[in-house]
């Protein structure tokens, strides 16, 4: 298997090539690509590292020579949050950007799963299926937006409330990738309850973990180190669907049955081919279904801002 990172030089992109150069299986390939002229010494740097898995490195205008033959295609190229910005100020410079590194996929490998990390989430995906659907390749069973990173949140605020080791919760996030279309569903961890101001105050927590980075960071850049953690755990999900291994579940945002919105988060399961099916949300509280019924606005909008961006 081969996976390639687009964005490879930047924050998120080196954290999740070394989390894949020591964690993908023998004899897989990693392919980094970046417009920055530091990534083939990236891909030299990781290489020294003891493990059977190939790294090669690109840089230039050109992505192609780095999507050859790859089966995973991930995309964090782009700009990240400063304080004071939410994702959707980062519409105009990463629009074009996916838009870009979406055609070359579509040229050279168009039969790839892609995980788009690129924010806004909500927005550059519908970008890129557009993208796909214009070159005639566009499968809605290989497109991901990653929102593993809203989970792996959840996990660790649910377990540092609860006394419980984060590696023993598991909460899906349904809905986007900004603010209020974050919804954790609380209602729906085996063995654990909030009160009512819990729920509150953890459900806003989540869905500004993203500012808390940002904000702590202080104009340093956005969460990178916690994102290449969360997308190499997606990736390896899917690596381990792609090959054959049955029940692998994750949380991401896909086009589904329309439902709610064209595009939206929700428990997968993976397999051969992407995604194998979609499960359903199961049963909300109140609370979440309220959640739910007031982000649906702002979702179409994200949506339709990225669909009208390829369509003119
Ligand atoms: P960064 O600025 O550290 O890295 C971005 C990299 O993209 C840079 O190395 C830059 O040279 C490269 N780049 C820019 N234009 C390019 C192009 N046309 N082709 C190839 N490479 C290009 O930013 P960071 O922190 O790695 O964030 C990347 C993106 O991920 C941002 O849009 C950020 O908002 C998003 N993000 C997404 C999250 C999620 O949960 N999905 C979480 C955190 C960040």
């Amino acid at each position: 298997m081969k996976i390639t990172v687009l964005g490879a030089a930047g924050g998120i992109g080196q954290a999740l090539a070394l989390l894949l150069k020591t964690q993908l299986p023998a004899n897989s390939e990693l392919s980094l690509y970046d417009i920055a002229p530091v990534t083939p010494g990236v891909a030299v740097d990781l290489s020294h590292i003891p493990t059977a898995v190939k790294v090669t490195g690109f840089s230039g205008e050109d992505a192609k020579p780095a999507l050859q033959g790859a089966d995973i295609v991930l995309i964090s190229a782009g700009v990240a949050r400063k304080p004071g910005m939410d994702r959707s100020d980062l519409f105009n410079i990463n629009a074009g950007i996916v838009r870009n590194l979406i055609e070359q996929v579509a040229q050279v490998c168009p039969k790839a799963c892609i995980g788009i990390i690129t924010n806004p989430v909500n927005t550059t995906v519908a970008i890129a299926a557009e993208v796909l659907k214009k070159a005639g390749v566009y499968d809605k069973n290989k497109l991901f937006g990653i929102t593993t990173l809203d989970i792996i949140r959840s996990n660790t605020f649910v377990a540092e409330l609860k006394g419980k080791l984060p590696g023993d919760v598991e909460v899906p996030v349904i809905g986007g990738h900004s603010g209020v279309t974050i919804l954790p569903l609380l209602s729906q961890i085996p063995g654990v309850s909030f009160t009512d101001a819990e729920i509150e105050s953890l459900t806003k927590r989540i869905q500004n973990a993203g500012t808390e980075v940002v904000e702590a960071k202080a104009g340093g850049g956005s969460a990178t180190l916690s994102m290449g953690q969360a997308a190499a755990r997606f990736a390896l999900s899917l690596l381990r669907g792609l090959q054959g291994e049955q029940g692998v579940v994750e949380c991401a945002y896909v086009e589904g049955d329309g439902k709610y919105a064209r595009f939206f988060a929700q428990p997968l399961v993976l397999g051969k081919n992407g995604i194998e099916s979609r499960k359903e949300i199961g049963t909300l509280s109140a609370f979440e279904q309220k959640a739910l019924d007031s982000m649906l606005d702002v979702l179409h909008k994200d949506i339709e801002l990225g669909e009208k961006f390829i369509q003119g």
